[in-house]
């Protein structure tokens, strides 16, 4: 949680997990990721504020991360974004310190489009926090060239 507003109460966490699976849009949402029978992370997709937009975004439990397991759930929603839903971009975001996240965006194939401020989202930041953030993407086009 260290880049993403500090720990919380159970029922923050429950609060904020409400608004991820209310903010869906015909076809994305958030998808749980299993291990065998243990649940492993949650990959979403939310409607960006451009009509055609997604935001990807992931979280695992600790004791999957460098597993491969955050690339392989967001190469698949890259796949169904585009070739299912026919998005025409998809984009991440993160803050600047987050460099597990960010050299996720990069293996997935996003690319670095600008560095910038985040408002401030007490989903995302608690007080005091560095809102130097990032924003990675993909278009349709070059995506579909390359896959
Ligand atoms: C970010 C996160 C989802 C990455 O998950 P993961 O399953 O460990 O990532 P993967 O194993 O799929 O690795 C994907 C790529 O990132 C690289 N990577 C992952 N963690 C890294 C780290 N800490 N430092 C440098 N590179 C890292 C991997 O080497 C791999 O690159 P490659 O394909 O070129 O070899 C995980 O660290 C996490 O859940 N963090 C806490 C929540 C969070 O920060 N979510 C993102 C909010 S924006």
């Amino acid at each position: 949680m260290r880049y993403l507003g500090g720990v919380r109460t159970r029922e923050q966490s429950a609060e904020a997990l409400r608004k991820l699976l209310a903010n869906t849009a015909p076809g994305i949402g958030c998808w749980a990721g299993f291990v065998e029978a243990g649940f492993a992370g949650y990959w979403a997709l939310r409607p960006g504020d451009a009509p055609g937009e997604a935001e990807l975004g992931y979280r695992l439990l600790r004791r999957y991360w460098r597993k491969g397991l955050a690339k392989e759930g967001s190469l698949e929603l890259l796949r169904h974004g585009f070739r299912e839903v026919g998005l025409d971009r998809i984009f991440a975001g993160t803050v600047a310190g987050n460099k597990a996240s960010q050299a996720t965006m990069a293996s997935i194939g996003l690319r670095h489009i600008r560095d910038f401020i985040a408002d401030d989202n007490p989903d995302y930041f608690a007080p005091g926090d560095d809102r130097h953030a990032v924003e990675y993407a993909v278009g349709r086009e070059e995506w579909l060239a390359r896959n």
